[in-house]
């Protein structure tokens, strides 16, 4: 592939939001490497998403420890492209990576101790070829884990310079907030809550978003698209490259075929308004100010081009608001 030199003009295309109150702006739209970048996967089109994200004003991108498939390859990806491609651009990104999930055998590989995080952290850096990550996410909550112990982690890990900023995933109001004041008592304030939010997916709404706007942090909202089902492409049945087709996807055949109803209802207002339902579900999404990035997937450029022109048009009518909400409350 040719030599990659980032488009001049990439900083017109995108607006960027403080994230809570820290000093830290994201792009509205945010790109995940969770599918579509693992070993499985063709590298060429994973690299060639990553360089029209970037020549497109898109400045974060979020990896995890086990995103693949194999675990680990995501991160290995983004490394050889980080080389040969960002290389000069390394301070205009936003990387972030977590730990939470299983990532290795045995009673140290999966979950909120700090031997695990530290750890954890460390290959990541070394599959990235590294020297710190802009944002350190703790994945899931640990029942088992004092939070004293994760926050006390995640602290650790900004003070070594592993990590600029701490995140934390998965967190409900109640433990965000007993994060939030754990970690600003140690002087490493929280960045940021990455959460599932999505039309289909509303739990935050009950009070995660006042939660974190009380609290002066961020929230990023993943699986925006319900991993595909909130997009024109399961309308005619289930295409045999989509993520539900495919057998380390996590979206499975009967999730599409229960929400099918709904989306193809969700469709008709999209073209109304003159956008593609994905355009839709992402604008429907940004029009909370507390929402500071949307952080999508895409299997193309063609994907990734339709989900960015979303922020052409983000406002919504009242009649357009109750028409989703009755749509989706049926
Ligand atoms: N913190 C956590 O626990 C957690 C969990 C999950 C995800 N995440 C983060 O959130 C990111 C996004 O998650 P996600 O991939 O589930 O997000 P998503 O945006 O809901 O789904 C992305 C998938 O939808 C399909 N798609 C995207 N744009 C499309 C378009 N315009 N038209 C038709 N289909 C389209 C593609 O699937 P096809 O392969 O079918 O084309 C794409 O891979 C992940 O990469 C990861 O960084 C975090």
């Amino acid at each position: 592939m040719d030599k990659y030199l980032a488009n001049d003009k990439r900083y017109e295309k995108t607006e960027y939001k403080k994230c809570g109150l820290s000093g830290i702006k994201l792009p509205l739209l945010s790109l995940g490497l969770w599918h579509n970048f693992g070993g499985v996967d063709t590298f060429e089109n994973g690299r060639n998403i990553l360089r029209y994200a970037f020549d497109n004003g898109i400045t974060h991108f979020d990896l995890a420890n086990n995103y693949g498939p194999p675990p680990g390859s995501a991160e290995e990806s983004f490394g050889k492209i980080l080389r040969t491609d960002f290389k000069a651009y390394r301070d205009e990104m936003i990387i972030s990576t977590k730990a939470g999930y299983l990532m290795w055998n045995g009673p140290y590989g999966n979950w909120g101790s700090k031997k695990y995080l530290v750890a954890s952290l460390d290959q990541s850096l070394k599959r990235m070829g590294l020297d710190y990550v802009d944002i350190f996410y703790h994945h899931r909550p640990d029942p088992d884990t004092p939070i004293e112990e994760t926050m006390a982690a995640l602290d650790l890990i900004v003070r070594q310079g592993k990590a600029l900023y701490i995140g934390i995933s998965n967190y409900n109001a109640e433990e965000t907030a007993e994060a939030v004041k754990l970690l600003q008592k140690m002087g490493t304030p929280c960045l940021i809550n990455q959460v599932r939010y999505s039309m289909f997916e509303r739990w935050v709404e009950e009070s995660l978003l006042d939660t974190a706007e009380d609290a002066g942090i961020g929230l990023i909202a993943f699986s925006p698209l319900a991993q595909g089902l909130l997009t024109d492409k399961y309308l005619n049945g289930i295409p045999d490259n989509s993520r539900a087709a495919k057998s380390w996807g996590f979206l499975k055949e009967n999730q599409v075929n229960q929400a099918l109803n709904k989306v193809k209802e969700l469709n008709e207002i999209a073209v109304a308004r003159g956008q593609s339902l994905a355009q839709m579900a992402i604008a429907w999404l940004l029009k909370d100010k507390r929402i500071t990035s949307v952080l999508v997937g895409a299997s193309s450029v063609n994907q990734l081009e339709d989900n960015m022109a979303a922020t052409d048009y983000l406002t919504f009518s009242k009649e357009e608001l109750n028409e989703i909400d009755e749509i989706l409350n049926s």
